[in-house]
């Protein structure tokens, strides 16, 4: 079984965007999957709420209320994590995460935020042991913008694997609308995004983002 969590300190930096995606994407593959809810805002849920039955079924979990219990034949939890997680309660988030994807935003206010919550999150004792294995998602960018670069620049600095930089696309939000990924949505339309999303794939399912 597959323990991915989306984390990031800051409020608004794509946790939930690529939390659902990613367990869409693997549902898309006849995955086994538990959507598990860590935010009491409840947004992966909601999500979940939108999604018609036909689609690929997943399991959605109010992890804040009452942490997910994976069966035998589940095959991956994503785990959708809050905001401003720090300190005793960050080490007990992270308590069964293997993979850990931390997205960060083409803003300065965000990238000062993010490279504080890195220097954290290196030190929690999962992560430092290399039981939980840790890569940077750049997301919202937008082509030829200075602060791409930035970002771009920001994020190969950190001496932490850099997968990828999601664009800024209203594909994400008509995909949210309906409880969807970008790869249950038009082939030809999130070509683009699903060229971008091929290296989170990748890793989530290599050897190298596993303990
Ligand atoms: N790549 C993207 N393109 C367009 N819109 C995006 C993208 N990523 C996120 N968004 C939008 O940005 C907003 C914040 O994203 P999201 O809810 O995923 O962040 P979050 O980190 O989960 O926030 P919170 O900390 O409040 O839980 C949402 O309205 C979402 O639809
Ligand atoms: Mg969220």
């Amino acid at each position: 079984m597959r323990h991915i969590m989306v984390l990031n300190a800051k409020g608004g930096s794509g946790k939930t965007t690529i939390a659902t995606n990613l367990a869409s994407y693997f549902a898309s593959k006849k995955k086994n999957v538990i959507l598990a809810d860590y935010d009491p805002q409840g947004s992966s849920l909601d999500w979940l709420s939108a999604r018609s039955s036909a689609k690929p079924p997943i399991k959605g979990v109010a992890a804040f209320k009452t942490p997910p219990h994976p069966g035998r034949n589940t095959d991956v939890v994503v785990v959708d994590a809050p905001a401003a997680v720090h300190g005793k309660d960050l080490t007990a988030m992270v308590k069964h995460a293997e993979t850990i994807l931390i997205p960060v935003l083409p803003s300065p206010i965000d990238m000062r935020a993010a490279s504080k919550f890195i220097q954290e999150i290196k030190h929690v004792g999962r992560v430092a042991n290399k039981k939980a294995k840790i890569a940077l998602v750049g997301n919202r960018g937008r082509d030829f913008t200075n602060i791409y670069w930035e970002l771009d620049e920001f994020l190969t600095k950190q001496r932490v694997p850099v997968l990828t930089i999601l664009r800024d696309s209203q594909n994400y939000i008509r995909a949210a609308e309906r409880g969807l990924g970008i790869f249950e949505m038009g082939p030809v339309l999130t070509e683009y995004d699903r060229e971008l999303w091929e290296p989170i794939i990748k890793w989530v399912n290599s050897k190298r983002s596993q303990p």
